[in-house]
């Protein structure tokens, strides 16, 4: 019964699409355990690229089943226009699952989301305005919709005005804004019922039944560690736990099930959004990550924070996670540099710290300290294995290895499908 959980290292986007899909082939089911369509996920299958948002990356390999599972927050608008745009394309979407337990992103959660960071001003979290923070709230509150609610209009219209109760008090006291209807909510929700009808599932045994009769599951978290609301760098983080045991309370799978967790790590550091960065550059080099690496949002377009590769961060997920591999991607990004600077340690307040700080305000202050590692200029995009590589590029993969606390199983060097060299295989 493999259980395996393929999660973001550092703060998103690390490649996890790619990793999901790279997998796809080999795995019965693909499982979006939390988040919802803040996520941005490119996959490349030949000369067709998919930006996934909401469906899981297993969605395009046509032996997989999709899910997704009670923890994700889903915007049904978003799902119907992905799955229509998937099936424009020619791919089969009918495999798909969502639970029915999974709460909906309801039109005034997207508007809360909006006003919320516009009236924080200069202290907003530059969130992707999907959403998901005001509807993780209603979850927690105890006021949220789910999916399941779409099928009982009474508990539906009770659920809704319980939820807009409060909210309409904010909304045109606090915010200047209108109320927001009862009764056209409820109406514009219950148009999706019929349409995700076909889908909706009790995941969560379909999910505990395909692992007793050995089937391979893969767990595929959004966002990264980092962006964790437990374990990331909060305030500036997501409202969800992409981290390992998000899979379990996101899935409804035990610990005991799980038997590797894959990290995918970035050969490189990139964030978007506010919040503290320590390797981030505000230089050319800083530029050509961005540039050579096309360091865009997939959600938003905002242009990626760059900064080099950051130990630390590793380290740190390696034990947040428990991960037992590594996949690390974009190592194509950093040929032609001649010498790479990775982060090994921060100075805090002239003191050198060798794992992340829990404090804020340490982490605010944390200065990188850079080892510099020699870099290699032959193009490794072809490289098929690991003795491929470059000896420069050799060194820099065992180096991060070392300094990161668990094995690098696999290495990106394109965003193709076959550009990556495996090194111990996954399932
Ligand atoms: P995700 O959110 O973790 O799935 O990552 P994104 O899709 O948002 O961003 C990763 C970007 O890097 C995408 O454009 C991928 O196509 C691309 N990518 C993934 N792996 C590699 C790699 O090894 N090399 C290169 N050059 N690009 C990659
Ligand atoms: P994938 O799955 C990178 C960031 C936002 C913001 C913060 C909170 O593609 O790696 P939210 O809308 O979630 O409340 O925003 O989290 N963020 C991401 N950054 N990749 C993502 O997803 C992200 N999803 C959210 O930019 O800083
Ligand atoms: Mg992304």
């Amino acid at each position: 019964m493999p259980a395996l959980v393929l999660l973001g290292a550092q703060w998103g986007d690390e490649g996890k699409g790619k990793a999901t899909d790279l997998l796809g082939g080999s795995v019965d089911y693909v499982v979006r355990y939390q988040g919802g369509n803040n996520a941005g996920h490119t996959v490349v299958v030949g000369d067709q690229k998919y930006a996934l948002h909401l469906l899981p990356s297993g969605i395009l390999s046509p032996g997989c089943t999709p899910v997704i599972g009670n923890g994700v927050v889903v915007d049904p608008s978003v799902l119907l226009s992905e799955l229509s745009g998937l099936n424009e394309r020619g791919v089969d979407t009918s495999k798909l699952l969502i639970s029915g337990n999974a709460h909906i992103i309801t039109p005034y959660n997207v508007t809360v989301d909006k006003v919320t960071e516009r009236f924080l001003g200069k202290r907003k979290i530059g969130t992707t305005g999907r959403g998901i923070g005001p509807t993780y709230a209603d979850k927690i509150n105890r006021v949220g919709i789910r999916v399941q609610d779409l099928y009982d209009e009474s508990i539906l219209t009770q659920k809704v005005e319980a939820a807009l109760d409060v909210k309409n008090q904010i909304l045109t006291k606090l915010y200047n804004r209108r109320a927001i209807a009862v009764d056209q909510v409820v109406e514009e929700l219950l148009v999706y019922a019929d349409k995700l009808a076909p889908y909706v599932a009790d995941t969560v045994l379909v999910l505990n039944q395909a692992l007793e009769d050995d089937k391979v599951v893969l767990f595929e978290g959004g966002q990264g560690t980092l962006l964790d609301i437990d374990h990331g760098t909060y305030p500036f983080v997501t409202s969800s736990n992409p981290t390992a045991g998000g899979a379990c309370t996101g899935a409804g799978v035990g610990p005991t099930k799980i038997s590797r967790v894959i990290g995918i790590l970035k050969a490189y550091t990139t964030r978007v959004g506010a919040g503290p960065f320590p390797t981030e550059l505000f230089d050319e080099d800083g530029e050509a990550l961005r540039r050579i690496g096309g360091e865009k949002g997939v959600t938003t377009g905002r242009d990626r924070r760059c900064g080099w590769f950051d130990a630390v961060i590793a380290r740190y997920a390696t034990r947040v996670n428990g991960l037992t591999d590594f996949f690390l991607t974009k190592l194509d990004v950093l040929t032609g540099w001649e010498q790479i600077p990775v982060c090994v340690a921060y100075e805090i307040d002239g003191k050198r710290v060798e794992e992340l700080p829990y404090s804020q305000t340490d982490f605010h202050h944390a200065k990188p300290v850079y080892e510099m590692l020699p870099g290699w200029s032959e193009d490794i995009s072809k490289a098929k294995t690991f003795a491929d590589l470059p000896k420069n590029a050799q060194d820099y993969v065992k180096a991060l290895e070392e300094m990161s606390g668990a094995p690098i199983s696999a290495i990106g060097v394109g965003p193709g499908r076959d550009e990556t060299i495996e090194i111990n295989s996954f399932i």
